[in-house]
């Protein structure tokens, strides 16, 4: 019998997580749901426990969820694990995002400081679940979500001798269905292939039915005229010379590096107003759970869609069925370069279009990132490892270095100072500091 286990599962994500299991049921018979989180989580976990219950009810599938805070009895002998944890709550990350900006640097989830700290404060949990998955059920994979996923998976790579670990985003599957938008198809005939790293991912081409369009998405995402691109692909409104001679297809993400004054001017304008995206979550998670509370509500309710990780049960569910039903389709994962990328280190984590087998993913050889992009993506991999390894050994110094040499952060005298004051904010989560 087929057991999963969620690590985090009081998230409001998680009837994102049950609406994939149900969809794909067939293809992956899943018997029994174990849904973990701590004590502080605990309102949340059985508000969404009992969501999920009544989901697989009206489903009609005999998948029994249990919730627990014992990650051990969760964890033993399951199939497959998938985290979705965040170390210190909103409230910490409202800390990421606010306290950057007050020294005029982005305040960011996953990029610059608060992507840092996220990922101090993440990865000794991280490493904590899989050194218990080796002895409770090795033979699990872990599909993690947690952010910042590179960083994390990175660190499982190059700090655990655990291998069995796919970091996932959902970045890569709202890319493609942008583009099925801007061209007017279904999702399923559009293709890319994608290389770089977590929220540092580039489309190298474009296929609809297996035939490359990119030149096409270029030419229409260049046209002054084509008010219609704007509109679908959201955080794309490059400089036609720019993006033409990049010849790539950029993610959302690297507005924060390509356009550093003007989104860190638009984020600090948006704190003043309606607060930081962790405030502006706090008060959607609220309504969320109001919604989640009413018992006769059984399906993943649509304003979900409004929180950043939508289809993000799709491609964790999909990801899952097709390791245990040794597909071999191709999705774009978090994994070990293994040479897929020449110029990233063979051991580290990249995140690239990959053969999804029984075995995991087999990422598909690349060649290199184009020159121009290249030496970015170098870059925000060096700020990764070093950022795991400040996690890994408490390292004050690295925790400096990282920062410095993060592209966002334009002196060691500002990364010190920031370092500074974030690990006295997040200190009750930075146990090795
Ligand atoms: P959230 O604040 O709702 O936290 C999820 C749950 O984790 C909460 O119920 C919380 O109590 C629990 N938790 C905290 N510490 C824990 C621990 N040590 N062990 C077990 N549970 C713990 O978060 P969210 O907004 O649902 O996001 C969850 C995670 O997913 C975050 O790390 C977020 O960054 C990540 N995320 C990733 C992507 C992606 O593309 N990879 C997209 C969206 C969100
Ligand atoms: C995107 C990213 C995630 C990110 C999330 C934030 O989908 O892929 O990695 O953390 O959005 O969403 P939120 O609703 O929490 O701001
Ligand atoms: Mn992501
Ligand atoms: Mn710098």
């Amino acid at each position: 019998p087929m057991k999963i286990a969620t690590i985090g599962g009081g998230s409001s994500y998680t009837p994102e997580l049950v609406e994939g299991f149900i969809n794909r049921y067939d293809e992956l018979p899943i018997k029994e749901l174990w849904l973990v989180d701590i004590e502080e989580g605990k309102e949340k976990l059985e508000t969404v426990g009992n969501l999920a219950k009544r989901m697989f009810k009206k489903a009609n599938l005999p998948v029994e969820v249990h919730l627990t805070f014992d990650r051990r009895k969760a964890l033993k002998d399951a199939d497959f694990v998938t985290t979705q944890f965040r170390v210190g709550l909103l409230d910490a990350r409202a800390k990421d995002e606010r306290i950057p900006l007050k020294y005029g640097v982005l305040g960011q989830e996953t990029n610059g400081p608060g992507g840092l700290f996220k990922g101090l404060r993440t990865i000794p949990v991280i490493l904590e679940i899989v050194s218990e998955m080796q002895e409770l059920c090795p033979d699990a994979w872990l599909v993690n979500f947690t952010n910042p996923a590179g960083m994390v998976t990175e660190a499982v790579l190059r700090h655990s001798d655990f291998r069995k670990v796919v970091g996932l985003c959902n970045v890569p599957i709202g890319m493609e269905m942008g583009i099925a938008k801007l061209l007017d198809v279904e999702h399923s005939r559009v293709r890319i292939d994608f290389a770089g790293l977590n929220h540092m991912i580039y489309g190298l081409d474009i296929y609809v039915d297996g035939e490359s369009v990119k030149d096409e998405v270029i030419e229409l995402m260049t046209d002054p005229d084509n008010t219609n691109f704007v509109k679908n692909i959201e955080g794309q409104e490059w400089e036609p010379a720019f993006i033409r001679s990049l010849n790539a297809l950029p993610c959302p993400y690297h507005n924060y590096y390509y356009k550093r004054p003007e989104t860190l001017k638009k984020t600090m304008e948006s704190a003043e107003k309606e607060g930081t995206r962790a405030e502006v979550v706090q008060r959607l998670e609220k309504d969320l759970f109001e919604l989640y509370k009413d018992e006769n509500l059984n399906i993943r309710p649509p304003q979900l869609q409004e929180r950043g990780g939508a289809y993000y049960s799709d491609a964790a569910v999909r990801l899952i069925t097709s390791i245990y039903n040794d597909k071999g389709d191709i999705q774009p994962v978090n994994t070990m370069n293994n040479g897929a990328i020449a110029s990233i280190p063979n051991d580290s984590a990249v995140e690239v279009s990959s053969i999804i087998t029984k075995d995991g993913p087999k990422p598909i050889t690349v060649g290199d990132i184009p020159i121009a992009a290249r030496g970015l993506v170098q870059q925000i991999k060096s700020f990764e490892r070093i950022a795991s390894e400040a996690a890994v050994e408490g390292s004050y110094d690295k925790a400096v270095l990282a920062l410095t040499i993060n592209p966002l952060v334009s002196s060691d005298v500002l990364a010190k100072q920031i370092v500074d004051e974030m690990l006295e904010a997040h200190k009750d989560y930075l146990p090795k500091f």
